[in-house]
């Protein structure tokens, strides 16, 4: 297997993007990143995308975008694993760039979410749940991750104000994010006193509806030196899981197994455990999934992330630097970009070019991207060489 590193990123700023279309989104991050990357060329594309099909009825989007790249006829292929489908997109990718087959390929995430109203929104997200079972019953996402935050509450004793100390650390990285939807910085008062979504989740507890794309240009790490004027960062590991998609069937709500084996997949390749991680892009989707997620990562026990968090441990000068992007919940969820939207900031950071959200003297980090309530995980860990 060959070596695979990143020498290109793209994004735009994230937001409601009325004035432009899905394919207009993807093909301007796409081609940021190609520039970026300084190549004259692809071999193949991936694009990770949830539902085109929902939320502005356009499907077979690979040959779409690439036709509006204007790259055809390379193989294109579309990578759908709901939330996490960006992702997914990038260790197709990677697996691609590894075996050899191919040299330069994109790999991409997309959505266009806001041409739909809260309900068309609502239900289009809730297929990643399981339709029968839950769906039909009336829960939504809100709704599961709710669950989760009641049981992590009576468990664990963590508090609303432990909850909301997510969603103001976010915020307060967002800021500083020239690509975030919501950057303005948000105080405990106005977390814990937003509109009740789900109880005990109200609006500043979940990522918001978002149009927007990223893109990334992946080479086998020996050529990227000829390739690129980039310094190339290696994706020294990769893991993916999956884990019963509905909740009811989980042994412990808070525990996100599809996290925990990815997450070792990845440290196993790396050759590296989690203390050696110097900070991770997390699905916060909803701020519980935050705290289960850092816990499921092995930076925190078990019941201890709303502590640590609210101690400024996660923060950008904390121990454990955690979302330095914003997040989903101030940079934004269009949810089939989401994945490669971290990659983005993995590799901002470590080559150093973050700006005033930079955290000095990262050498690698993770990116761990979750579908639906986490029936599937990928994470993927960056590093300098
Ligand atoms: N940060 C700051 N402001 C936010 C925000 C955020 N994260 N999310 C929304 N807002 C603002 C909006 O700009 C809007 O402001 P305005 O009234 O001044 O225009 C206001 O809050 C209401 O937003 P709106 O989008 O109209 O709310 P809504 O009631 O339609 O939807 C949610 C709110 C929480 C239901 C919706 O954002 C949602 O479903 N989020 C979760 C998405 C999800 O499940 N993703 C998949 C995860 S698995």
């Amino acid at each position: 297997m060959r070596d695979v590193a990143v020498i290109g990123i793209g994004i735009q700023k994230w937001g409601e993007l009325w004035e432009r279309s899905l394919r207009d989104l993807w093909v301007e991050a796409a081609l940021n990143a190609i520039n970026d990357a300084g190549v004259d060329h692809i071999d193949s594309m991936y694009v990770g995308c949830m539902s085109g099909g929902l939320f502005v009825g356009q499907e077979h989007l690979s040959s779409l975008l690439a036709d509006y790249l204007g790259v055809c006829p390379v193989p294109a292929t579309r990578v759908e694993s709901a939330c996490a489908s960006g992702g997914m997109a990038l260790r197709s990718g990677f697996i691609e760039v590894a075996s050899g087959l191919s040299d330069i390929v994109l790999v991409s995430g997309v959505e266009k979410m806001t041409d739909v109203d809260g309900g068309g929104a609502t239900y289009a997200l809730a297929t990643a749940a399981d339709a029968e079972y839950e769906v039909y019953q009336g829960a939504t996402f809100p709704g599961l991750y709710a669950m989760v935050a009641r049981d992590y509450m009576h468990r664990y004793g963590l508090t609303r104000e432990q909850l909301a100390q997510v969603a103001v650390k976010n915020h307060d990285n967002g800021v500083l994010n020239p690509h975030a939807q919501f950057p303005m910085k948000m105080s405990l008062e106005t977390v814990m006193n937003s509109t009740m979504i789900a109880d005990p989740l109200r609006l500043m507890d979940c990522s918001p509806i978002t149009d927007g794309a990223a893109a990334a240009i992946l080479c086998p790490l020996e050529m990227a030196r000829d390739l690129s004027k980039n310094p190339p960062i290696k994706v020294s590991g990769m893991g993916a899981a999956t884990d019963r998609i509905a909740l009811h069937d989980r042994p412990d709500f808070c525990e996100f197994r599809a996290t925990v084996k990815a997450a070792e997949a990845a440290y196993k390749m790396a050759g590296v455990g989690p203390d050696e991680i110097d900070f991770a892009e997390v699905h916060d989707c909803f701020t519980i999934a935050e705290l289960c997620v850092i816990e499921a990562l092995g930076f925190f026990a078990r019941g201890t992330a709303g502590q640590a968090t609210a101690a400024g441990e996660t923060a950008r000068d904390g121990k454990k630097p955690i979302n330095t992007s914003g997040g989903l919940k101030s940079k934004g969820h269009p949810v089939g970009a989401t994945g490669i939207g971290q990659i983005h900031e993995l590799v901002t950071q470590l080559r150093g070019t973050a700006g005033e959200r930079q955290v000095a003297g990262v050498k690698r980090g993770l990116a761990q991207n979750m579908g639906g309530s986490g029936g599937s995980t990928v994470c993927h860990i960056l590093e300098v060489v």
